[in-house]
């Protein structure tokens, strides 16, 4: 006796409705998951996105010596502007940049400078970076996180690759020197050879 149709019809509206549940609940657990990677990128923030005007950036740029061959590194990239400034001459440049919005913008402002080939922007904490591939460091930072970096520049970094800081010093560790624009300070470092 075929009596299976009718057993087969409720089967599968089962099978439907469960998979209709099943992406309905992943399309959640996906939003969900979004919203709470969100949430922890937000509270790692520990400084606010102050722009560095162009030209302390170019001053940036031209103090660390940044040339073809290098890789720079942008701790707290914001919109961009010092990638781009890099990558335009030549760099390899990487920003690292928590807040998703500045994400974003600066990933389009990379697009629309045309240097999508040597320059990227990565969301990640800058605490976690893995700084050993850069030849140059540069950050706008707070003075408190500076100090935080300042073990990483040291361990991570190369003997010859520069750090420059706008505005903020790294406490005891001296800069080989400083620069002034408009009245606000560049630091520029050099990493010395391991054991000195
Ligand atoms: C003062 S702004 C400097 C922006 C850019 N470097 C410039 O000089 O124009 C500092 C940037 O660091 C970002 N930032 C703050 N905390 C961060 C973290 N834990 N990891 C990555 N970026 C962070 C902020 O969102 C902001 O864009």
């Amino acid at each position: 006796m075929r009596n299976t149709p009718r057993f087969s019809l409720f089967a599968w509206l089962a099978v439907f409705a469960l998979a209709g549940f099943a992406s309905f609940q992943s399309g959640n657990l996906s939003a969900l998951t979004s919203v709470a990677q969100a949430q922890d990128f937000d509270s790692k923030k520990i400084v606010p996105f102050v722009p560095t005007p162009q030209e302390v950036v170019d001053k940036m740029i031209e103090l660390a010596g940044v040339k073809k061959g290098d890789t720079v590194y942008d701790l707290g990239s914001g919109d961009g502007r010092i990638v781009i400034t890099a990558a335009k001459k030549g760099a390899k440049a990487v920003g690292f940049e928590i807040d998703g919005d500045l994400v974003k913008e600066s990933r389009e402002n990379v697009r629309k400078a045309g240097v999508q080939n040597s320059a990227e922007i990565r969301q990640q904490d800058i605490l976690t970076v893995d700084l050993s591939a850069a030849s140059v460091v540069t950050m706008y930072l707070l003075p408190d996180v500076n100090l935080k970096l300042k073990p990483n520049l040291l361990s991570q970094l190369k003997p010859g690759s520069r750090v420059v800081s706008h505005s903020f010093d790294m406490g005891d560790w001296k800069p080989d020197k400083t620069e002034r624009v408009d009245g606000r300070a560049i630091h520029l470092w050099t990493i010395p050879a391991k054991g000195r």
